[in-house]
C-alpha cells in the first residue's frame, strides 16, 4: 500500500540516490549525477525552515521523492516555495505517484501557509495538478531562465496578484546552470 509522508528526515541518507538513480535512467549518467547531488546539497545545506520533503512509500521501499526549497521574495510578504526536484523510482513511473505525491506536498505546504507554488518543467505534466505558465512579471525567477517556458506556478491561497520585486533561492539552487 503506498503511504505518502512528509518524514522525509529519517530516510535523508536515501534520497539522492533515489534521484541519482531515476534521472539516470531517464536523462542519462551526467544528468542523474548532477541531480543527486543537488538533492544531496539540499538536504545538507538548507535550513529547516526552507526545506520540505515529501515521500512515497510502499512497503518500506522508497517510491518516490520531491524536494520544496524557499524562493525568498524580500519585497513580498507572501511565501514562496520552489517545487524542484521530483523524482518517481523508475519502475513505479506512470501509475500516477507523482500527481499524488504533488498533490500531497502542496496541501502540506498550504497547511504551513505557504501562498505561492513555482517549478521549471514540463507544463503539459505538471498543468495535470494545478501549475500554469507564467512569466517573470507574476514571478520573477532567481536567476535567467534558459527555458522561460518552463516557469510555471500556482497560487494556493487565492491571491493571484503577482508577487512583488526579485527574489533568492537557497544556497543549493544559487548555480546558474541550474536554471
Ligand atoms: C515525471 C514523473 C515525476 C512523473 O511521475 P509518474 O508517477 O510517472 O506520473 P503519474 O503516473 O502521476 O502521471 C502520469 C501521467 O503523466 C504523463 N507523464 C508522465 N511523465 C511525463 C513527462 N515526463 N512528460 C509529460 N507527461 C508525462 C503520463 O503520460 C500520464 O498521463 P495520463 O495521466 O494522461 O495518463 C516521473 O515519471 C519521473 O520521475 N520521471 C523522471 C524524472 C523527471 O523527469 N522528473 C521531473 C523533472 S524534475
Amino acid at each position: 500500500m503506498l503511504n505518502l509522508t512528509a518524514e522525509f528526515k529519517a530516510r535523508t541518507a536515501e534520497l539522492p540516490g533515489l534521484f541519482r538513480d531515476v534521472f539516470t535512467a531517464s536523462e542519462g549518467e551526467d544528468e542523474g549525477r548532477a541531480v543527486g547531488a543537488l538533492a544531496a546539497d539540499l538536504l545538507n545545506t538548507t535550513p529547516e525552515d526552507d526545506l520540505l520533503g515529501v515521500l512515497a512509500v510502499d512497503r518500506d521501499v522508497l517510491a518516490g521523492c520531491i524536494l520544496f526549497s524557499r524562493l525568498h521574495y524580500d519585497l513580498d510578504p507572501r511565501q514562496v516555495f520552489l517545487m524542484s526536484p521530483v523524482a518517481v523510482r523508475t519502475d513505479r513511473q506512470k501509475s500516477g505517484i507523482g500527481q499524488k505525491l504533488i498533490g500531497f506536498g502542496l496541501e502540506k505546504l498550504r497547511l504551513q501557509g505557504v501562498d505561492f507554488v513555482v517549478t521549471y518543467g514540463d507544463p503539459v505534466y505538471y498543468g495535470k495538478t494545478g501549475f500554469q505558465p507564467i512569466t517573470e512579471t507574476v514571478a520573477r525567477p532567481p536567476m535567467p531562465l534558459s527555458m522561460p517556458q518552463g516557469w510555471i506556478g500556482q497560487s494556493l491561497s487565492g491571491d493571484q496578484t503577482p508577487i512583488e520585486g526579485p527574489s533568492r533561492c537557497v544556497s543549493a539552487f544559487n548555480r546558474p546552470e541550474l536554471w
